[in-house]
């Protein structure tokens, strides 16, 4: 376990969790990373330090706390290209330090150059609260009660490409089997009857969705993303890359084992037929249960999770509320698609590649905000809007997760209903956008100055070039200039402006 104020050594070693051996990028020398633990109003600071040196994997790197506001420290959001310089140099080091404000839940950290994460930087994090409104639902919420999902590949990221990637198993909690393998240990959550556990469920996938259930139980969604939730019991959930949810479980079944299944829609046992045997899964063990294997069937409800039932609880009314005046607001469409004569990717025609220069870098020099990226990969926003930015559904390559740094936003129309709600719908920071022309609608205020990345996240697409910049109030930027240790990251671009560090 990591705290705020750490040192986070990336390295490579080597690691078979499915009984096949490879390289990974290990945070401390641990695979999978370790959960970093904060309380309510913690300050951070974390100094991440290069000491990666396998040539089949990226050797530079650059630290993303996603979910996190980064109000007053945009230079400390982590995406390379976008707020910063990577940690280029083996040996190297940038200490990111940021405050969470008032914001509480689940979260988690991940490599954002290139596809690094996919290669194992990805570690939960979550920021406790004393206080938590949900407290009285549930007992037990420590490190033991976080279940990650992560999807797994015997190919090193870097060559894995930009296509259609096909994970071979998918780790839970950084264990798994894959499909005609050998039975490797697979994750043990224990439980005691009649107690309730507050399960945080986090998807470090780099692509596939997982379908995630419990044999025998119920699980009641209390938090996604960071924002609590009014309480849906629901009996299975789709999590898509980057998500989370918490959910409370209650052990009120007989002593014995429960499989714990995350099916992904792509890759490694996709095919219902062969979730079996541990692939896919984890175990929920008993107190006094056997240490056998489970041998319980999937807990099926013909009532299907859909996210327009999620109710935010903390923040009801959408910003702006159904009929905001017109002057208040900013109305963005982001039409994205695939150009199959370049294979890359785009959103209103403009495909995300790096600037020659950071864009955090080049605001801060001054360069007109409009002329840091082609027309179209990014926008600006103005002071005191309601942005509203509109998703058409596309019916390429599955369902696409999108991810808005900077902000968590309204969904005031999720992708698997016709519904409008402005009244207290789910907010969240990563939002899956829908297939045929189904619309996804979402909702921020211009609350917080910085270059926020809004982009896919499965992985081997924003590569591919789908992604987009909001430059949110540029001219207050500056007000929040980043540490002369920042500027170090960027030794060919040195006439930044002093900073107040
Ligand atoms: Cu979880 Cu841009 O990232």
């Amino acid at each position: 376990v990591m705290n705020p104020v750490d040192t986070m050594r990336v390295s490579n070693i080597r690691v078979s969790p499915d009984g096949f051996d490879r390289p990974v990028v290990a945070v401390n020398g641990q695979y999978p990373a370790p959960l970093i633990r904060a309380r309510k109003g913690d300050n951070f600071k974390i100094n991440v330090v290069n000491e990666l040196t396998d040539p089949t994997m990226l050797r530079q790197t650059s630290v993303h706390w996603h979910g996190i506001f980064q109000h007053g420290s945009p230079w400390a959001d982590g995406p390379e290209g976008v707020t910063q310089c990577p940690i280029a140099q083996s040996g190297e080091a940038f200490e990111y330090a940021f405050s969470a404000g008032e914001e509480t839940g689940t979260y988690w950290y991940h490599s954002h150059f290139g596809t690094q994460y996919c290669d194992g930087l990805r570690g939960p994090l979550v920021i406790y609260d004393d206080n938590d409104p949900h407290s009285a639902l549930y007992q037990d919420d420590n490190e033991n009660t976080i279940i990650t999902l992560a999807d797994w590949y015997h190919t090193q990221a870097p060559s894995l490409g930009s296509g259609p990637a096909l994970s071979d198993a998918t780790l839970i909690n950084g264990k798994g089997r894959r499909p005609g393998g050998p039975a490797t240990e697979i994750a043990i959550v224990n439980v005691a009857q009649g107690r309730r556990y507050r399960i945080r469920l986090i998807s470090m996938s780099c692509d596939p969705d997982y379908t995630f259930s419990i044999d025998n139980h119920d699980l009641t969604i209390i938090e996604a993303d960071g924002q609590l939730t009014e309480p849906l019991t629901v009996q299975q959930l789709r999590i898509f890359a980057g998500q989370r949810y918490s959910f409370v479980l209650n052990a009120n079944q007989p002593v014995g084992n429960y499989w714990i299944r995350a099916r992904p829609n792509i890759g490694a046992g996709s095919l219902p037929s062969i979730d079996s045997g541990g692939i896919n899964s984890a175990i929920l063990r008993y107190a006094r249960a056997t240490l056998d294997d489970p041998a319980t069937t999937p807990h099926i409800n013909p009532v299907v999770f859909q996210e327009v039932n999620l109710h935010t609880l903390l923040n009801p009314a959408a910003p702006g509320g159904p009929n905001p005046a017109p002057a208040d607001i900013e109305r963005v469409t982001t039409n994205f698609g695939f150009d199959f004569a370049t294979a890359t990717w785009n959103i209103n025609g403009a495909s995300w590649t790096h600037p020659h220069e950071p864009v955090m870098v080049q605001l801060l020099n001054g360069v007109p905000p409009g002329d840091v990226l082609p027309e179209g990969a990014i926008r600006v926003l103005p002071r005191n809007k309601v942005v509203e930015v509109t998703i058409p559904g596309v019916s390429l390559a599955g369902a696409h997760p999108f991810h808005m740094h900077g902000h968590a936003f309204s969904v005031i129309k999720s992708a698997d209903s016709d519904t409008l709600n402005y009244v207290n719908p789910v907010r969240r920071d990563v939002v899956s956008t829908g297939l045929n022309g189904n619309t996804t609608i979402i909702r921020f205020t211009t609350d917080n100055p910085g270059p926020w990345f809004f982009h896919c996240h499965i992985e081997f697409h924003l590569v591919g070039g789908l992604g987009m910049v909001f430059i949110e109030r540029p001219e207050d930027i500056p007000n929040s200039p980043p540490p002369r240790s920042w500027d170090a990251l960027c030794p060919a671009y040195s006439n930044l402006p002093a900073d107040a560090t």
